[in-house]
């Protein structure tokens, strides 16, 4: 199939997960429509320059979504969560209406291939975490549908390694897992590459769930990668026991990873033999999360900026 004169159109596309899946999307030849807030932000504007499409849409403004899904063969759906705090000012609720929303209107258009970006800890059971709860909704509703689906899960990205309030400006890297404890995570980059093979082989991927990650890592070896990147060394704990039992967020995340749920547990070496190139943490410290991570050690102390 030669997909040059078929369109997806892609939400979240001035963000991270979309903005990585309207690039790759492109550069392998597909004609990628994004939904966008404001085409005038300098976001939208790279992604003109790039040759994507962009409408104008909102997702609580279900007519701008029907008119941007008129004609596209595939669509790739993301939605803002609780779990980004007060960025979006996006509830559960909304997340669900916006994912169930997006999937009903692509079937009354006809779209041939959607593909919904989960997160890994969703599944069968509650977590008692909103905004993965959500996603398991979302899921079981799609697979519900009558149409052609791909269901990625990613772990956790690299890139929120260096989010601030973790303890890289004192050189004492504190996250969720144990010290010996292995997390799967996945850099953001990678989810474009993951979904535009996804969309290049609907035979092979299409009505899947497929989880998805590029490395997996312990605590004591992040700190060791970490170390080496920056040239000095950064120490790891785990978030300390009062964090957790007064946050709840946090010491719920923290209990998903000792249940292995948030842990990850993709088949990363499957994944490299589908889509090759996917990043290891080795590669992508030595590409663009060393200016990230450096960026982290130099700023100051703050809050854990995870919600
Ligand atoms: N962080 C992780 O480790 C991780 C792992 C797995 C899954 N997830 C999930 O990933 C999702 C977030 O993806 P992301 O990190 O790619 O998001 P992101 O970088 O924060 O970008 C959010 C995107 O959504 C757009 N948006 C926000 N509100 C909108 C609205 N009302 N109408 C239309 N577009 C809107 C934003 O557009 P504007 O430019 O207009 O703001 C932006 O393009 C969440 O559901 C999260 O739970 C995260």
């Amino acid at each position: 199939m030669k997909y040059r004169d078929e369109r997806v159109l892609v939400f979240g596309a001035t963000g991270q997960q979309g903005g990585s899946v309207a690039n790759a999307l492109r550069s392998h030849g597909w004609q990628v429509t994004a939904l966008v807030r404001d085409p005038t932000t300098d976001k939208a504007k790279a992604l003109a320059d790039q040759g994507i499409e962009l409408v104008r849409g909102d997702l609580a403004d279900m007519q701008s979504i029907e008119a941007a899904m008129a004609d596209v063969y595939g669509v790739f759906s993301v939605q803002p969560s609780s779990g980004q705090g007060a960025a979006y000012g996006v509830t559960d609720e909304d997340e669900i209406r916006y994912g169930k929303a997006i999937a009903d209107i692509a079937v009354a258009n006809g779209v041939r291939h959607l593909v919904y970006s989960s997160a890994n800890a969703a599944g069968a059971t509650k977590t008692g975490i909103g905004h993965f709860d959500t996603k398991s909704e979302i899921e079981e509703y799609i697979r519900g549908l009558n149409i052609f689906s791909t269901i990625i899960r990613p772990s956790a990205f690299m890139e929120i390694l260096t989010l601030p309030g973790m303890g890289l400006e004192k050189g004492e890297f504190a996250f969720f897992m144990k010290p010996d404890q292995p997390m799967q995570f996945i850099a953001v980059e990678d989810i474009g590459k993951i979904v535009a093979g996804t969309f290049a082989d609907p035979a092979k991927f299409g009505a899947q769930t497929i989880e998805i990650a590029g490395d997996t890592v312990t605590g004591a070896e992040l700190a060791a990668k970490f170390s080496r990147t920056a040239e000095r060394p950064i120490t790891y704990h785990r978030f300390p026991d009062s964090l957790l039992d007064q946050n709840a967020f946090l010491g719920g995340l923290a209990r998903l990873v000792d249940l292995g749920r948030l842990a990850g547990n993709a088949n990363i070496a499957l994944l490299r033999s589908q889509f090759p190139g996917l990043l290891t943490m080795d590669e992508w410290l030595a590409g663009a999360g060393k200016p990230a991570l450096l960026s982290a050690i130099q700023a100051g102390s703050g809050e854990v900026a995870l919600r």
